[in-house]
């Protein structure tokens, strides 16, 4: 059984902010407890480090003369071979810049050949759900209860079905729960269809190698690899990527236009119409480098003891209904999702944010049908949601919260977190919240905390709106 004691942070990868003070309702401020790395990272200090270094060098890439510019296009380019590096990516692999993987698998969508026949699991995010619906067919197969069942599930559908593509996630970002890729590859390789793996999770938190899985293309997001500033990627096989009209058109996505001809250039610029986020794909590739250089087998590690001792903690209090797909002994890393019985989860996250100072997600994680399932909701129950959501009505929508852990994460945040869920299990909330029904979101009522002095404009609705400090 995991202690506290014997799970330090990972304390030389230093994170911007780890230390920001944030105003308590009940007075006073305390240590930001960023337990909601599973949506968003904060930016390792050598990624900061080096957009600061660019930006007095920053300048037009590509077709600029200049030094800065030369500078910037090397800095540019320098950062797609880190990411290649990261990925370890077949030579001929594309790394092409993103804003995101929803960017990314809507690329990958409109890359397919027409009509392509797309599987994925109803346990996938929505990013890897919906983007394939448009111009192709789609066959959604319902969330399995093992990851043998998966894969049966998958044989099953290739054998009755011809399939192009199998869309799969490296780790679900509701249950934490790492999905066999490597298997689901050689199998959908059998059957003669690609694998697009959504590394949206699995990227910040475990190795991965391209070659490894055998999968063909992957996706994942800058901001969740602590670099946060805007972009994502995707990798994977030219030939489809580099034929036909591109995703995007405009300006460096070709060699040569009249009104009536275009000349669509080659991979990456094909897919990178328009000026590229040079900040972006930087901070990215040395995320990248940062990452391997410690060794992501070390983070991984480390995260999958600290998820153990982050269950065990839920886990041992009553009230606290934790949720899993597959059963407890199935690989999973750092993230947990769970209710706490009597209380809506929108207020359980809204007293862990103003009482405790502890940052979390709650709702449906963007994975609806997979909360559905989860949370066992009747198709009465569905059809009530869906009928309240379409007037507007965002009020006790079901949903869950969910603590996701990342570099930043330690044994004394947990605790944290377990001692606060106790305490709203125990005695309910200290403070008064209101429900506001439009968002479905509760915030404490009234609320004099302070609104922070920042050098750029801030547009919420602050609900004490307390003075300037
Ligand atoms: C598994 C998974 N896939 C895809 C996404 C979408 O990522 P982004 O919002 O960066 O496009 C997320 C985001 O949370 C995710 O967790």
């Amino acid at each position: 059984m995991s202690t506290a004691g014997s799970l330090p942070a990972l304390g030389d990868l230093s994170l911007i902010g780890e230390t920001t003070e944030v105003p308590l309702i009940t007075g006073g401020a305390t240590r930001y407890k960023n337990l909601d790395y599973a949506a968003s990272a904060p930016a390792l200090a050598t990624v900061a480090e080096a957009v600061t270094e660019l930006l007095p060098l920053y300048s037009s890439v590509h077709r600029g003369a200049g030094y800065k510019s030369q500078l910037s296009t090397a800095a540019y380019e320098g950062a797609r071979v880190a990411v290649h590096g990261f990925f370890d990516a077949r030579h001929d692999d594309c790394v092409v810049f993103v804003r995101n993987t929803t960017d990314a698998m809507n690329l990958l969508a409109e890359s397919l050949p027409r009509d392509s026949s797309v599987v994925a699991f109803s346990s996938e995010h929505h990013a890897n759900l919906l983007p394939w619906q448009r111009i192709h067919t789609v066959r959604y197969l319902g969330c399995p209860a093992t990851p043998g069942e998966a894969l049966e599930a998958l044989e099953r559908h290739m054998r009755s079905e011809r399939t192009d593509l199998v869309a799969v996630t490296g780790i679900s970002n509701v249950t934490g729960e790492v999905w066999p890729v490597a298997e689901i590859t050689a199998l959908a390789h059998q059957y003669g269809a690609r694998v697009v793996l959504d590394a949206a999770q699995l990227a910040p938190h475990l190795p991965v190698s391209i070659r490894g899985l055998d999968v063909d293309y992957l996706a994942a997001s800058g901001h969740k690899m602590y670099a946060p500033f805007g972009a994502g990627v995707l990798i994977g096989r030219p030939d489809w990527l580099g034929q036909g009209a591109p995703y995007m058109r405009g300006g460096g996505a070709v060699d040569f236009v009249t009104t009536d001809e275009v000349l669509w250039t080659s991979l990456p610029d094909r897919q990178e119409a328009g000026s590229p986020n040079v900040i972006g794909a930087v901070a990215l590739g040395v995320a990248a480098q940062t990452l391997q250089a410690y060794g992501m087998d070390r983070i991984g590690q480390h995260e999958r003891e600290l998820g153990a001792y982050a269950r065990q903690r839920l886990g041992a209090i009553a009230a606290v209904d934790m949720y899993r797909l597959w059963p407890e002994e199935a690989d999973r890393l750092g993230l947990v999702t769970f209710n706490v019985r009597g209380f809506d989860h929108s207020l359980v996250a809204a007293i862990l944010s103003a009482e405790h100072g502890i940052g979390v997600r709650h709702g449906c994680f963007c994975a609806h049908p997979l909360m559905l399932s989860l949370l066992r909701i009747s198709d009465a129950e569905v059809r009530r949601a869906r009928d309240q959501l379409r007037d507007g009505q965002h009020a006790r929508i079901p949903g869950a919260v969910r603590m996701s852990l990342g570099l930043g994460s330690s044994a004394a945040d947990i605790d944290a977190m377990a001692e606060a869920i106790a305490s709203v299990a125990n005695h309910g909330p200290r403070w008064t919240y209101r429900l506001d029904p439009s968002t479905g979101d509760y915030g404490p009522s009234p609320d004099p905390r302070a609104v922070p002095r920042v050098h750029f404009p801030l547009s919420w609705s602050h609900p004490g709106g307390g003075e300037s400090s």
